[in-house]
C-alpha cells in the first residue's frame, strides 16, 4: 500500500527503514523521502513508527555494538 503519494514510498518501505533503524519521520523522509512533500502523510508515517514501537521492530540504540566496534589504541609505557 503507498503511504506517501508524494514520493511513492509503499508502507513496505516504510517499515523496512523502520527495522534499519529510523526512528523518526524526519529520519524516514531521509531514508527513502516519504513525508518530504505535502506532508499528508506524516500521521501514517507516525502510527508506522508507533506500531513498531509496540511491536519491538526498532532497534535499540546500539551502545554495546558500538562500543565494541570502537577501536582500541593500545597504551604503551614510554
Ligand atoms: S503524501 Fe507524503 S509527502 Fe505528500
Amino acid at each position: 500500500m503507498i503511504v506517501c503519494l508524494c514520493r511513492a514510498v509503499s508502507d513496505r518501505t516504510i517499515r523496512a527503514r523502520i527495522a534499519e533503524g529510523a526512528r523518526t519521520v524526519e529520519e524516514l523522509g531521509d531514508a527513502c523521502g516519504a513525508g518530504t512533500g505535502c506532508g499528508g502523510c506524516h500521521d501514517q508515517m507516525t502510527q508506522l513508527l508507533g506500531e513498531a514501537r509496540q511491536t519491538n521492530t526498532v532497534r535499540p540504540a546500539c551502545r554495546e555494538s558500538c562500543a565494541m566496534a570502537t577501536p582500541r589504541v593500545a597504551s604503551v609505557a614510554l
